[in-house]
């Protein structure tokens, strides 16, 4: 990506971030806190944080499913927006990863209104099945790219008609469009892909993104029955 090109998407980030997040309703502190804690940089941007808030809070969710926690960032936006017998179920393969998440989930007074469930999501999604959990009303898969095509069979266990199915870094700087591409993460994507083509129960769409991160998308999918 042309270095220029990042420069803009950054500022426009920052822009608009400066003009719809308060000062204070960020997070911030929970990012600084992954920073001093050496994850990955990985998290969703504020401004996809607060999309994630906005469907939520749209689609009246209280049953919130996420797949890959790291240190919690999109989990406080999604429990933001939950009512308070809301929940969200975060699945996360790391301890150290949950445990970061746990306590930036406590410092921002939302831990009770989240659940993490350490695991392979594989095996926590399964569980979940096999506990006869309530289905879902939103799913934002972002875990390991590879098990992309296996998180969307289960999330399809785990839904009902109208739950809202969201999947991050779909386009990975657009590699996503080479069939040869032999990374792992993006033969995921799209098979992933491909199985939602084939799949009568999803209506879904696709949103490239852009941001001082780089190039990225969503796939946006919707459980019509
Ligand atoms: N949703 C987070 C970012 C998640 S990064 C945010 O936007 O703030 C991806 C996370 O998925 C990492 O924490 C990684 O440890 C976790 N992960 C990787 N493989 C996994 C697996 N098989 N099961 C569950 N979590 C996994
Ligand atoms: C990666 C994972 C993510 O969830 C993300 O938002 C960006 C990058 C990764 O594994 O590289
Ligand atoms: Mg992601």
């Amino acid at each position: 990506m042309p270095k220029k090109a990042k420069d803009i998407w950054k500022q426009v980030d920052q822009y608009f971030a400066g003009a719809l997040i308060a000062p204070g309703d960020g997070f911030d502190a929970a990012l600084d806190a992954n920073r001093k804690a050496d994850l990955p940089a990985i998290d969703v941007t504020p401004l996809q944080g607060k999309f994630l808030e906005i469907l939520v809070r749209a689609t009246g969710a209280r049953r919130v499913l996420e797949l890959g926690t790291l240190g919690g960032y999109s989990t406080l936006w999604l429990a933001r927006a939950l009512p308070d017998d809301g929940v969200v179920v975060s699945l996360e393969l790391e301890p150290r990863h949950a445990e970061i998440a746990r306590d930036n989930l406590k410092a921002a007074r939302l831990v009770h209104r989240t659940e993490l469930r350490i695991g392979a999501a594989a095996d926590t999604l399964a569980a979940l099945v096999n506990e006869h959990a309530a289905p879902f009303d939103f799913i934002f898969i972002d875990a390991d790219k590879a098990g992309y095509p296996e998180y969307l069979q289960w999330s399809l266990k785990l839904s009902r008609p109208g739950t809202l199915i969201v999947a991050d870094n779909v386009v990975r700087e657009g590699k996503v469009i080479d069939p040869e591409n032999p990374d792992p993460n993006i033969q995921g994507v799209r098979r992933f892909t491909e199985m939602i083509t084939a799949e009568s129960r999803l209506s879904a769409t696709a949103l490239q993104t852009v941001a001082g991160k780089g190039y990225d998308g969503f796939v946006i999918a919707v459980v019509i029955r």
